[in-house]
């Protein structure tokens, strides 16, 4: 079975395509750049974008694949979360398509996707786990039993872990989107200090920000944590900044990430999971990855992570999620619309 699968629910327009499980070809236009200046996504400016950018990525992936579209089984498309003019984008595109190849279109949740994602190339499939959920608009943390059997048991109250990064990134005045940016800064190593311990790069406990709702539920909150790192941007002085930056953002890193990785095994405890899953965006992040996987370990749990190409918004993610509803007989109708709010359970 070959499933062709768009995602343009943000500011990345993508496309891909799957056979059986297999990605043939997953390309990603992002974007980035013409956001920066605003430090932010525009969403006029994203969903006009994705209309100009998403047959030169379709185009790309078919080339890539070797097939056309009439040779498809199936056409998935985001449909929710995430900002109503975008997702209309990639929708209507792949309702056409299915309509014009008689083929059946398949409405994908894009938590879903980033849900199932660390099991893409697994030979075992999809392994019950509790799950976390790490991006730009959301952290949750999911018990995953089976493809489409979850139970959603904490989110964050204010803040995403990804929107946090992106909020000290601007505060630092690092380009956006600040996730990867305050990362390569925690890991320059112009601290000072030179007290880090961890082969270099800024010292994590060079300043002590609060680790917010540890021991605590399920619940996360990162508002407080973004307010204090700001508080004590604005006590360092800003001529001085080449020597602090590294600190502040390796003690910023290593208190969300301490807090995720916690609570994260806390629940997998709790819940009784053998494994555990980690997806988004912000799972790119390798001191978080190694975390995790350090803790994982101690503890004897199994870990899926995300290959890295698969952490930020992508399509195969789509298409896999997509592979796993037609598997249970699940398709879509061509009148059923985007969803901004979209719920994963
Ligand atoms: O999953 P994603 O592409 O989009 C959403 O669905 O939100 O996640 C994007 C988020 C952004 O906030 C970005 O700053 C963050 O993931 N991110 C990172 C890293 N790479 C991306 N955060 C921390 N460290 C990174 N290396
Ligand atoms: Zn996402």
């Amino acid at each position: 079975m070959k499933v062709l699968a768009l995602e343009t629910s943000c500011d990345e327009t993508a496309v891909a395509i799957l056979q059986d499980g297999v990605v043939l070809a997953s390309e990603v236009a992002s974007q980035i750049l013409l956001h920066r200046p605003f430090g932010g996504v525009v969403p006029e400016l994203a969903s006009r974008s994705h209309l100009t950018a998403l047959r030169p990525t379709l185009d790309a992936a078919l080339a890539t694949s070797g097939l056309e579209i009439h040779a498809m089984d199936a056409f998935a498309a985001t449909s929710g979360p995430g900002l109503a003019s975008s997702l209309l984008v990639g929708n209507t595109a792949a309702k056409a398509m299915a309509l014009a190849a008689g083929k059946p279109f398949v409405a994908v949740n894009h938590m879903e996707g980033h849900l199932l994602s660390p099991f893409l190339g697994n030979p075992e499939g999809v392994r019950p786990c509790l799950s976390l959920i790490v991006s730009g608009g959301h952290t949750m943390l999911v018990a995953l039993h089976a493809p489409g059997r979850y139970a959603i048991l904490g989110r964050t109250r204010d803040d995403a872990a990804g929107e946090a990064f992106d909020k000290v990134g601007k505060m630092l005045g690092l380009p956006y989107p600040g996730g990867p940016e305050v990362e390569k800064a925690a890991a320059a190593g112009s601290s000072s200090s030179g007290s880090s311990g961890s082969g270099g790069g800024g010292d994590p406990t060079a300043f002590a920000f609060p680790r917010s709702m540890l021991g605590t539920g399920h619940e996360f909150s990162f508002s407080g944590l973004k307010t204090a790192v700001l508080y004590q941007v604005q006590k360092l002085d800003p001529a001085e900044r080449s020597s602090w930056l590294s600190d502040v953002c390796a003690s910023f890193q290593q208190a969300v990430v301490d807090v995720l990785v916690q609570k994260t095994l806390a629940a997998a405890r709790e819940q009784g999971f053998a494994a555990v899953g980690m997806s988004g965006g912000v799972s790119c992040n390798r001191f978080l990855r190694q975390s995790l996987a350090d803790a994982c370990k101690d503890a004897g749990l199994k870990l899926f992570v995300a290959a890295p190409e698969l952490t930020t918004d992508n399509a195969a993610m789509i298409g896999f999620a997509a592979e796993h509803l037609l598997a249970r007989g699940l398709t879509s109708p061509l009148e059923q619309d985007v969803d901004p709010n979209l719920a994963l359970a």
